[in-house]
C-alpha cells in the first residue's frame, strides 16, 4: 500500500464518480444531470425531478405518468406501521421518528431488499419516494396529536401531502396553490446536492451492500446535524432568539465575529460554495412571494435581511466567502406555511429523498464501488503490557 495522508473532512477526496449532480461552487452553479436548477425549479415538478434524478432522463409524457401513478398507489402504510408510528413520545424529536420509520420499512416490505436485483430496487424506490410522504406527514400529525388521514390516490404529490398534514377529519381541504407551488419548489431544489455528508453517508453505508432503507435512514440521521440539514431548525432559532432578546443584529453578528461560545451565523456558509447557493437565491425571493402572497409578513424575515446584508458587507464573511446557503430563508417559508421548526429538516429529508435513491443505485451498479473503508494514522500508545488491576 502507499503513503497514507489524513484529510479531515474529506476537503480534498473525492470518493466516487458521478453522472447525476455537477455544482460549480465558485460560479454558484447548480445541475441535475445537466438541467440547471433554476429551469427545474421554474419548470419542473418534485415527482418528474425525481425520476431524472433517478433514471437520468426526464419521463416522457407516458412514463411520467405512469411514475406518478406508481408512486400514488404505494403511497398507504399498513395498519400496523401507523400503530408503529404512534409508540413513539409526542414531543420526540420528529428526524429521529423518521430515520426509525424509514428504517423500519424494511421489515413490512421484505420483498423488496434486494440490492443486486433490478425490479427489487425499482420497487424499493417507489415505496419510498411514496412512504416518505406519507411518513412526513404523520410526524405533524403525531406532534399534534391529531389523527393520521389516510391518502388520497387522486391528488398530487404535495397536494395531498399538504392535506394528509393539515385537514380536519371529514372536512373538505383545498390546498391554497401559491403553498403547492411553492413547496414543489422547495422540494426540487433540495432534491440532490452530490456528496454531502448525508449522501456520502448513504454511500458508505450502501457499500456494505445494505439495503435502501437501512442507508438512507443512515442518511436522514446525518442530515439532522445542525451542521448540515439540521441548520434550517437552527436559523429560525436563531432569528427568534434575535427577536426575543435585548441585542440588536449588530450585537449578534459581534458576537459570531468573535467566536463567542462558538456562535455561528446558521445558514451561512458551505463547503462547496464559495458565492452565492443558487438555492438560497431562488428561496430568497420565493421567501418574499409567498410570505406576501399569504399575508404572513413575518419580521423574522426582516431581521434574516438586516443579517444578510450586514454579513456580505463585512470583512470577516467576505474574507471567509460565506454566502447564505438554502437553509438561511425556507424556515421562514415553512413557518408562513404552518410547519412549526421541529418539522423543517423533515422536509428537507423529504425532498432530499431522490438524490438519496438515485445516488445509492448509481453505487450499487457502479464497477468501481468497494467498500467504504477509509484508513486512519495511528497516534495512540506503542506495544505496552497489560497491568493487574492492583498495580493500576
Ligand atoms: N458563521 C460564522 N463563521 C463561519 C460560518 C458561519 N456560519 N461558517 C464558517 N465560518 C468560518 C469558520 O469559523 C472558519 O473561520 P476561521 O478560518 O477563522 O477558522 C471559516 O469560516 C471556514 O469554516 P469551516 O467550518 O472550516 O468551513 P467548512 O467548509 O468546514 O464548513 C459549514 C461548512 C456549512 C459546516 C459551515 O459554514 C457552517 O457551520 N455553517 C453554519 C451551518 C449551516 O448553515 N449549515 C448548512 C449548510 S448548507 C445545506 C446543508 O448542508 O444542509
Amino acid at each position: 500500500t502507499g503513503m497514507v495522508t489524513v484529510d479531515p473532512g474529506f476537503m480534498n477526496t473525492a470518493s466516487c464518480e458521478s453522472e447525476i449532480t455537477y455544482i460549480d461552487g465558485d460560479a454558484g452553479i447548480l445541475r441535475y444531470r445537466g438541467y440547471p436548477i433554476d429551469q427545474l425549479a421554474e419548470k419542473s415538478t418534485f415527482l418528474e425531478v425525481a425520476y431524472l434524478l433517478i433514471h437520468g432522463e426526464l419521463p416522457s409524457k407516458s412514463e411520467g405518468e405512469a411514475f406518478v401513478e406508481r408512486v400514488n398507489r404505494h403511497t398507504l402504510v399498513h395498519e400496523d406501521f401507523r400503530t408503529f408510528m404512534g409508540t413513539f413520545p409526542r414531543n420526540g424529536h420528529p428526524m429521529a421518528v423518521m430515520s426509525s420509520a424509514i428504517n423500519a420499512l424494511s421489515t413490512f416490505y421484505p420483498e423488496s431488499l434486494d440490492p443486486f436485483d433490478d425490479e427489487t430496487i425499482e420497487l424499493a424506490t417507489v415505496l419510498l419516494l411514496a412512504k416518505s410522504r406519507t411518513i412526513t406527514s404523520y410526524l405533524h400529525r403525531r406532534r399534534v396529536g391529531e389523527p393520521l388521514l389516510y391518502p388520497d390516490y387522486s391528488r398530487g404529490y404535495v397536494d395531498d401531502f399538504l392535506r394528509m398534514t393539515f385537514a380536519v377529519p371529514y372536512q373538505q381541504y383545498d390546498s391554497d396553490p401559491t403553498v403547492v407551488d411553492a413547496l414543489d419548489k422547495l422540494l426540487i431544489l433540495h432534491a440532490d446536492h452530490e456528496q454531502n455528508c448525508s449522501t456520502s453517508t448513504v454511500r458508505i453505508v450502501g457499500s456494505s451492500h445494505a439495503n435502501l432503507y437501512a442507508s438512507v435512514a443512515a442518511g436522514i440521521n446525518a442530515l439532522s446535524g445542525p451542521l448540515h440539514g439540521g441548520a434550517n431548525e437552527s436559523v429560525l432559532k436563531m432569528l427568534q432568539s434575535i427577536q426575543s432578546s435585548d441585542y440588536d443584529v449588530d450585537t449578534f453578528m459581534a458576537k459570531v465575529k468573535d467566536k463567542e461560545d462558538g456562535v455561528r451565523l446558521m445558514g451561512f456558509g458551505h463547503r462547496v460554495y464559495k458565492n452565492y447557493d443558487p438555492r438560497a437565491a431562488i428561496v430568497k425571493k420565493s421567501a418574499d412571494a409567498v410570505l406576501s402572497t399569504l399575508g404572513k409578513r413575518d419580521e423574522l424575515l426582516d431581521i434574516a435581511l438586516q443579517l444578510e446584508e450586514i454579513a456580505l458587507n463585512d470583512d470577516y464573511f467576505i474574507e471567509r466567502k460565506l454566502y447564505p446557503n438554502v437553509d438561511f430563508y425556507t424556515g421562514l417559508i415553512y413557518k408562513a406555511m404552518g410547519f412549526e421548526p421541529a418539522m423543517f429538516t423533515p422536509l428537507f429529508a423529504l425532498g432530499r429523498m431522490p438524490g438519496w435513491i438515485a445516488q445509492w443505485r448509481e453505487m450499487m451498479k457502479d464497477p468501481q464501488t468497494k467498500i467504504g473503508r477509509p484508513r486512519q494514522i495511528y497516534t495512540g500508545a506503542t506495544e505496552r503490557p497489560y497491568v493487574p488491576v492492583d498495580e493500576r
